[in-house]
């Protein structure tokens, strides 16, 4: 409606009819500021208070027996409209800010129709938003939209605006469709503090959440893929040398606990599907910064693009030690360095970047943003879905024809 273009004559009718929107929009304001409707979020911890749109959970295998993850790293987010795109062409940048990343992942989500989405840090950046709650909305907006259960770890520069990391994974938190988790719960089950284990973790973001068998099918009950989060923290200083912070002793103590667990309840006595170590559910991981090996991929053989040095802690505190102890995580997603988007397999398992997806992050001129896709199949038994026997990994680029590129086994449980 475009009041002002109405002819002259009405023009004290168009002056009455705003009054009446105003006074309308200011009794809903005020009606809004005594409930406590319009509070989509409450920061306190107050459940009676929040209203948020719960995800339905568990996470499970479709019909079909897929499951399929679209991991969106490094976002980048500003404030919208006005935050401007950087590394893109000279001739793409008047028409390019934030927006644009909103658009690609509206996009990816009706392209790839994922079950669950995975953002793996620097979700918005944190120096270029005077308030970290407005970005947050926009940048996981399309999130909240799809109605898909979503997760997010944070990465080096989440919390550089008006939140620290415990307020900002708290907020992400109580957002729609969100089931992330502040830290994990101390309700006994996945607490370290059994067995005179930690008491306190560090960071904030670490959780795991279990997908379920296929729907009516033998392993509907049991939890058959594991996704664990991690907090991979963010700036340090270590020896008197500034350096990227790292995944700490005690959420490595989780990291074992959760996995022993999860190996151990997961056979179902009554159906032993066969008692070989390759019968046990995979896992995947999900963190922001990458471990201190990664480097080492540049003289391998990866599939993607090696383009950039790998941004990692100076302090090796034994992440790739612990998962090949652990022995179910197959495959660890990661951000952080935007321009490296590859998969690289150090002592059998896979590390891949997500690639850079926001345009206010760094990026490369010319080189597509783009995202990465995990998905993970169910073996075929007689009469119904058994548990994971493949999962893969594709890319997708934000060009016209949304390319999909770099298709690739990770895991095959006939082939380990
Ligand atoms: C939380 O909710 C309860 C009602 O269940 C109320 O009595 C209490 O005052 C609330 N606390 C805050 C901080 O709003
Ligand atoms: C950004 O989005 C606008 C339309 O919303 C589009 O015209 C422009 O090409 C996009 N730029 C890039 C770099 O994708
Ligand atoms: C799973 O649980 C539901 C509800 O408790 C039950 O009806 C169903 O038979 C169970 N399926 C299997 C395979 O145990």
């Amino acid at each position: 409606m475009d009041s002002s273009s109405s002819s002259s004559g009405s023009g004290t009718q168009t002056w009455k009819h705003s009054l009446i929107y105003l006074t309308t929009l200011l009794f809903i304001l005020h009606l809004a500021a005594q409930t406590n409707l319009p509070r989509k979020l409450f920061l306190g911890n107050n459940e009676t208070v929040r209203i948020k749109k719960i995800a339905d959970l568990p996470l499970r295998f479709r019909y079909d027996g897929t499951f399929k993850i679209l991991q969106v790293a490094d976002m980048h987010y500003g404030t919208g409209t006005v935050t401007r795109c950087r590394d893109v062409l000279a001739s793409e940048f008047e028409f390019c800010s934030d927006l644009n990343t909103t658009r690609f992942l509206k996009r990816l989500i009706l392209a790839e129709n994922p079950d669950f989405i995975a953002f793996t840090g620097d979700n918005i950046f944190g120096s270029s938003t005077p308030d970290a709650a407005e970005s947050l909305f926009k940048a996981f907006g399309p999130a909240m939209e799809s109605g898909l259960p979503w997760a997010a770890v944070l990465g080096n520069h989440d919390q550089e605006s008006t939140m620290n990391r415990e307020e900002l994974m708290s907020f992400i938190s109580h957002m729609d469709y969100s089931v992330s988790q502040i830290n994990p719960s101390s309700d006994g089950h996945t607490n370290p503090t059994k067995g005179g284990m930690m008491t306190k973790i560090d960071g904030f973001g670490n959780y795991n959440l279990r997908v379920y068998g296929a729907p009516g099918s033998m392993l509907a009950n049991s939890s058959i893929l594991n996704l664990f989060f991690l907090d991979s923290g963010d700036r340090a200083v270590y020896q008197g040398i500034r350096t990227y912070d790292w995944i700490k002793d005690s959420q490595l103590s989780w990291l074992r606990h959760v996995s022993q667990e999860f190996q151990g309840q997961n056979q179902d006595p009554l159906h032993p599907i066969d008692a070989s170590p390759s019968s046990k559910a995979p896992a995947l991981a999900f963190f922001h910064i990458p471990i201190p090996e990664v480097p080492r991929l540049f003289y391998k053989n990866i599939v993607g693009q090696f383009q950039e040095g790998v941004a990692c802690s100076r302090v090796n505190s034994g992440v790739l030690k612990t998962l090949v102890s652990i022995g179910d995580v197959k495959a660890v997603f990661m951000g952080h360095d935007h321009t490296n988007d590859f998969c690289g397999n150090l002592d059998g398992i896979w590390f891949c970047y997500g690639g850079g997806f926001g345009y206010h992050g760094y990026g490369k001129a010319g080189w597509p943003r783009r995202a990465r896709i995990i998905h993970a199949e169910l073996q075929k038994g007689k009469n119904s879905w058994m548990g994971v026997s493949r999962i893969k990994t594709w890319k997708r680029l934000d060009d016209e024809k949304m390319s999909k590129i770099d298709e690739q086994i990770l895991w095959d449980r006939y082939l380990v």
